[in-house]
């Protein structure tokens, strides 16, 4: 099979490109508006970019159904903060139950009934159920080519200013990934959590 972006065939139900790119990591994005309203919603187009200093990006791959941008893009672009939320196995359903398309005066932390906790670095709340935070401060955005102007692919870059992890998912000095069951997005309405991995030395060139 080979298709051009746009068009495969129909013995596929789906464009398959978000099922091709997993597991992707969910950056549960928490943000304040300029006028102080708490923001939170899911973002699976997300990723560490770089080390040092540690850099994360996400993207909107739509506007917000209610006109403008997804109100995690305007608040991060509006505030220049925003904070990385994990999310677990057991916290996949209040995540999906975020990502709702509420009009910006909504607090989806009370929506999807999660706690608010205060951030160190940056004034927008963490999702206190969440064992792993990322504070980060806003860099910069990329506006990619879409093919929808009324549809903007836009791009959030910050910097990880503050790191929180709870004393309890960390064993003998690691993250314990088994006991975090951090949840990855999959094609379709699939997801993946961690519950085994493996580990593999790296060659070296003698
Ligand atoms: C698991 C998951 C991942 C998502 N990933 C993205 C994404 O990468 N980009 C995007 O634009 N929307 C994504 N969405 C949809 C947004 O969460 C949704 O549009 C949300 O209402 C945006 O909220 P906001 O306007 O408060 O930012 C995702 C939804 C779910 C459930």
């Amino acid at each position: 099979m080979f298709f051009t972006p746009g068009n495969h065939p129909n013995t596929l139900s789906n464009n398959p490109f978000n099922a091709i790119v997993v597991p992707r990591p969910i950056g549960w994005i928490s943000t304040l508006s300029k006028s102080g309203i708490p923001n939170l919603a899911p973002y699976s187009f997300f990723n560490a970019v770089a080390y040092d200093p540690p850099q994360v990006m996400f993207a909107a791959t739509s506007s917000h159904t209610h006109g403008g941008q997804k109100d995690s893009v305007q608040n991060a672009q509006d505030t220049g903060e925003f904070v990385v939320n994990v999310v677990t196995y057991d916290l996949r359903e209040h995540m999906n139950t975020s990502a709702v398309s509420a009009p910006p005066d909504i607090n989806e932390f009370e929506y999807a009934n999660l706690t608010q906790e205060p951030s160190e670095m940056v004034k927008a709340p963490r999702v206190a159920e969440s064992p792993i935070h990322l504070e980060c401060t806003y860099t910069q955005t990329v506006e990619l080519p879409t093919d929808d102007p009324a549809a903007p692919n836009t791009v959030i870059f910050g910097q990880v200013v503050g790191i929180h992890i709870r004393e309890e998912v960390i064993k003998e000095g690691k993250l314990d990934l088994m006991a975090i069951q951090p949840v990855g997005r999959l094609g379709y309405l699939d997801y993946v959590h961690v519950t085994q991995s493996f580990n593999m030395d790296r060659p070296t060139w003698s």
